[in-house]
């Protein structure tokens, strides 16, 4: 890697509003290569778009020097079995090495990679890039030892702490395949993910914590392994020392800790591009979620990409993604995108607010010297119902290392956009994308000369290499302002998911038989005359609550393991904190004597227990019917709409529009519905 200046421009196109993103002028020093990123007036953004989707091969090729290759490919774009695209074909690398090796060997080291910030355990801690690299060689030595090679699974069960990054870059340092899950969910979630990714070995720790309890993850853990039917040789668990230590299984469960000090560190296992970094799991239509692929080269190419051109982070600089590791957000944007730019990335064990108070965000954008954060709406709207004034924050502002903020994971309405504008005075920039996608598909992005003022509602527009277009049901392309579904035309750009884990056919059903060429991202939502993109709902079964992705589905499937109950249906309502959240209509069997509080409490403490407290499942009436056409589909939308007090039209198709009345009284009982207005 050739070292140089690479300049860059004093960026004050919206000085109307004051807002800045780089605001240093001249030049910094970087050891990447060399881009343009000097022109005018959003040129940049407009050419490197252009090259992206008419170049494909070219424009990758050119960002994927930026990474170190074991192997260089010999062909960057191989479309020949579309949707199967395969990029940098013939190259190896390492992703750890990229991440960790590379930055110590540059001279580095001394860098901190890791900051942990936790208020909930009030620990704090700084691991720097040399010291990671120690402790991340040396827990690969241990999988090592006990029988992880390229290709395996490790199945990583772990709160926000450093050692789960460990665990993830150690994984990877063998060219082994990680599956993190959320530790929100319930032990049975855990079992299908154990027995559909086979790991041969699972990571875990005694407990997290959360502000009204402490997770205990080693006793789901067991009754996890206990469900499933594939059984991991061994467990290595983290005993976090502040908490009581854990029961160990005799044969199966290793101490970290102990093995960790006898172990002799390992070195980089090179994989090929296409080779999967990580799978990870997420909600589809139906209760069985789905594992999407990660291949290992796009996705360091472009995370490592996408830290200047969309987020304009230089390394070095202190980042922080206030998400968690076991979604996407979390692997691209708390573990591999800072990493592999060489930047500094919080760690957060804590909530928006109550950890312990609303303005602990503003206390870790200061004592870190934070320059970019990237956070869901919740999060903002937890913070703005506690403290409208943000009375909590004006003791850390001003802010000025702060640059931007990033805003994903569900759409960002007005009030939260501007509350965060005034407090922060900075950028408040929304960005759309999925864990299919790994990265934003449409965006702001910073580095590459946009205004930094996109239209009030705008998720930015297409980031290079995502060629979105919107479709009417027709498949024709829909006119600017026209709602339709939003699609990517194909190929899809590195670091994009490559399959579903063990179910091809699945993959090439789901996101692309319906709309040929194109991948069909379940988006509902809009371009303007502009190009920007606007993302309105999903049109599949997804939720989305407080940021957290959950299948109507899987909740419905949960509700009828219940006795009491016949059918149901579970729909998405708005809710002014979470977004959205999670409403089951129940219809209950015949001759249930239970009373309906019964039914109902047990109805919740089913979900929990099937997938877990993330589900937030509380809303739940009994209704005589459900509201379904005549060919059996039931009419989700035109409750949603009801519960909200907002207008819906009854299909004409509808079988008995009598059920109406009857669901609009259970859900006044509870709150919703108060305007009644069916059309
Ligand atoms: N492990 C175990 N349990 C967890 C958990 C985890 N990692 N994360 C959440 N839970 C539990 C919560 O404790 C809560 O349990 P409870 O029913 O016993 O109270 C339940 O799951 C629901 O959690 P949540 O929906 O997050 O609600 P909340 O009231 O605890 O917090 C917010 C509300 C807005 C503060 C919180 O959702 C938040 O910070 N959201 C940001 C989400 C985010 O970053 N998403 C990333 C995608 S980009
Ligand atoms: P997940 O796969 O968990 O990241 O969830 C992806 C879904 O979240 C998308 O399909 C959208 O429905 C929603 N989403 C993510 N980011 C945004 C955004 N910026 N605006 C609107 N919806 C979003």
């Amino acid at each position: 890697m050739h070292s140089f200046y690479r300049c860059f421009r004093h960026l004050t196109a919206v000085s109307k509003h004051n807002l800045c993103f780089l605001s240093s002028p001249g030049c910094v020093r970087s050891t990447v290569h060399a881009r343009d990123y000097t022109s005018e007036g959003g040129q940049v953004y407009g050419d490197a778009f252009s090259r992206s989707v008419n170049n494909p091969a070219e424009f990758w090729a050119e960002a994927s020097e930026d990474i170190v290759w074991h192997k260089k490919w010999t062909k960057v774009l191989d479309d020949s079995s579309s949707p199967f695209t395969k990029w940098f074909v013939g190259g190896q690398l390492n992703t750890c090495y990229n991440a960790l090796d590379r930055h110590v060997d540059e001279g580095n080291g001394d860098q901190v990679a890791i900051i942990f910030d936790s208020p909930v355990s009030k620990q704090m801690d700084k691991i720097t890039y040399k010291e990671l690299l120690h402790e991340v060689s040396r827990l690969a030595g241990v999988l090592r030892k006990y029988g992880v090679e390229r290709g395996d699974r490790v199945l990583i069960y772990m709160p926000m702490i450093p050692q789960a990054i460990i665990a993830m870059l150690a994984t990877a340092r063998l060219g082994a395949i990680h599956s993190l899950v959320f530790g929100g969910f319930a032990a049975k979630e855990l079992a299908v993910r154990i027995d559909h990714a086979e790991p041969k070995i699972v990571i875990s720790a005694n407990c997290g914590v959360e502000p009204n309890r402490n997770v205990l993850y080693k006793p789901m853990l067991d009754e996890g392994l206990e469900i499933a039917t594939h059984k991991p040789k061994h467990c290595i668990i983290y005993n976090r020392p502040m908490f009581p230590f854990c029961v160990f299984k005799k044969g199966r469960d290793l101490d970290w800790s102990i093995e960790v000090d006898m172990a002799k560190p390992v070195d980089c296992v090179p994989v090929d591009s296409m080779d999967p970094a990580y799978i990870l799991y997420t909600s589809g239509t139906t209760g069985l979620p789905k594992a999407v692929v990660r291949p290992s080269g796009g996705h360091a190419v472009v995370l490592k990409w996408s830290m200047w051109n969309i987020y304009g982070l230089r390394p070095k600089e202190v980042w922080w993604s206030a998400s968690d590791l076991g979604w996407v957000v979390g692997h691209s944007y708390i573990c591999y995108g800072p990493l592999l730019n060489g930047n500094t990335t919080i760690v957060y064990e804590g909530k928006p607010v109550g950890t312990p108070d609303p303005g602990v965000y503003f206390r870790i954008l200061k004592e870190h010297d934070v320059a970019a954060m990237f956070v869901a709406p919740t999060a903002i709207r937890a913070i703005r119902r506690e403290d409208p004034e943000a009375s909590y924050a004006q003791k850390y502002l001003p802010l000025p290392k702060f640059r931007g903020l990033f805003v994903a994971g569900e759409h960002c309405d007005k009030e939260t956009l501007e509350f965060a504008r005034s407090v922060l005075k900075a950028p408040i920039l929304d960005n759309w994308w999925q864990t299919e996608t790994g990265w934003a598909i449409s965006a702001t992005c910073a580095g590459l000369d946009m205004s930094l003022l996109p239209p009030s509602g705008a998720a930015g527009k297409p980031v290079p290499g995502w060629n979105v277009q919107v479709l009417r049901k027709d498949l024709t392309q829909a006119a600017p302002n026209e709602l339709g579904d939003i699609v990517v035309k194909l190929p899809l750009p590195p670091g994009a998911f490559s399959t579903l884990w063990k179910n091809e056919d699945r993959f090439k059903k789901t996101y692309f038989e319906s709309k040929p060429g194109y991948y069909d991202t379940m988006d509902a939502g809009y371009k303007d005359s502009d190009g920007y993109v606007y993302v309105m709902a999903r049109s599949d079964d997804v939720i989305n609550v407080a940021g957290h992705r959950l299948s109507t589905g899987a909740i419905e499937e949960a509700i009828m393991t219940s006795e009491d109950i016949a059918e149901v249906a579970v729909v998405g309502i708005p809710d002014t904190l979470k977004g959205q959240i999670p409403l089951g209509l129940c219809v209950l069997k015949h001759g249930v004597s239970k009373s309906a509080e019964e039914v109902l409490n047990h109805v919740r403490d089913v979900v929990r227990k099937e997938i877990g407290p993330v589900a937030a499942f509380k809303l739940a009436v009994i209704v005589p019917k459900l509201p379904k056409t005549r060919a059996g589909k039931i009419a989700r939308n035109t409750v949603a709409l009801m519960a909200a007090g907002q207008p819906f039209k009854i299909p004409v198709t509808i079988e008995d529009a009598s059920v109406y009345p009857h669901i609009r009284d259970s859900l006044q009982q509870i709150g919703y519905a108060k305007e009644y207005q069916p059309q």
